[in-house]
């Protein structure tokens, strides 16, 4: 029987294309989405598959998911079901706490209780906080300052304590900027590339925060999937928290220079003040999972942009 493994959070922008890589590779899986902020669509391709079944419920409901775990004897566990916003996170602390820490949590010890032998956790770059050494490495002391970030430092800590205790194998993957077709560009707080993308679409003027010199290590989606993807099936990973990043640092100007390229008769970008609380900077050092994985990310900046303008919309 081929192994079946469990996706939450499958109708959104990782997840939808994470399950891709899982079966576009063979495998057999359960998606589960309350579609909260996952869409349908994502999963277009995915639900034309035999391989795949979606579950439209909440991954925290013990009601639905502990049945899924008997039912399926899950190989493994990728957890990406989230609340996504780090601002909705300071407007609603008690439901960043039950969707970012507490159905971690559950869903760790479901994983035990079922044999589910793997738990793969969507964590982020943003545990690193704004004073930590460039580039971030997982050694460095996490300093959260939000309570998105301190949710999901939280939930790596019971996965790893989980891991010690019992023998779990918890990968705790830290996304940089992730980009790429799918992601949701509906609020100022959507990534840049995606709220860039669709006005520049549109034939409208993009809005830079600041100076435009503001670095990130974006990352596509694809190389994402396959990082998530080698992390849920190959033989043995090492327990752990591992950043998932290129290690390239790309400043908003440079940015510009690409979509010119690509919208050669676009308006020029308005600059406005930064944003409170923005980064200056951000980079990650891929090497620890790179190491793990045998595995790079294979997408340059420029083909990666190109691939989301020309799948947009
Ligand atoms: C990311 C997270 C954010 C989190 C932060 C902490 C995303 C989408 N956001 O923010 O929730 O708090 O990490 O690590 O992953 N910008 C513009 N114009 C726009 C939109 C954005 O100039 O229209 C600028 C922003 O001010 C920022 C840069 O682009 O300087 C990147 O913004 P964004 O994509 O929101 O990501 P982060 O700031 O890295």
């Amino acid at each position: 029987m081929t192994p079946v493994f469990l996706v939450t959070g499958a109708a959104g922008f990782i997840g939808s294309h994470s399950v891709d890589w899982l079966l576009r590779h063979g495998w057999r899986v359960v998606g589960v989405d309350n579609l909260r902020t996952g869409r349908l669509d994502n999963l277009a391709d995915a639900r034309s598959s035999p391989n795949f079944t979606l579950v439209i419920a909440d991954a925290g409901d013990e009601a639905v998911m502990r049945p899924l775990f008997q039912q399926h004897r899950f190989a493994g566990a990728l957890h990406l079901a989230a609340l996504v916003s780090v601002p909705e996170s300071f407007r609603e602390p008690g439901l960043n706490y039950r969707l970012n820490l507490a159905t971690a949590d559950s869903l760790a010890r479901w994983c035990l209780d079922h044999d589910c032998k793997r738990l793969v956790f969507a964590s982020s770059a943003a545990v690193y906080g704004t004073s930590a050494p460039l580039p971030n490495r997982e050694s460095t002391l996490p300093q959260p300052q939000s309570p998105y970030a301190a949710a999901k430092l939280a939930a790596e800590i019971m996965l790893l304590g989980y891991a010690a205790s019992y023998g779990l194998e918890a990968v705790c993957l830290r996304y940089f900027n992730v980009y790429g077709p799918r992601q949701d560009p509906g609020s100022p707080y959507s990534g840049v590339l995606s709220i860039f993308t669709n006005r520049f679409q549109r034939g409208l003027p993009v809005t830079v925060y600041g100076d435009g010199e503001q670095t990130r290590d974006f990352i596509s989606v694809r190389d994402v999937a396959e990082c998530n993807g080698r992390a849920l099936t190959r033989q043995s990973v090492q327990s752990g928290r591992y950043n998932v990043c290129t290690g390239q640092a790309v400043s908003l100007k440079q940015v510009l220079v690409v979509y010119r390229d690509l919208f050669p008769n676009a308006p020029p970008a308005q600059f406005a003040s930064s944003r409170i609380g923005d980064i200056r900077h951000s980079l990650g050092d891929p090497a620890l999972l790179q190491g793990m994985l045998r595995y790079n990310a294979q997408t340059s900046f420029a083909r990666g942009l190109r691939e989301l303008v020309l799948n947009h919309g």
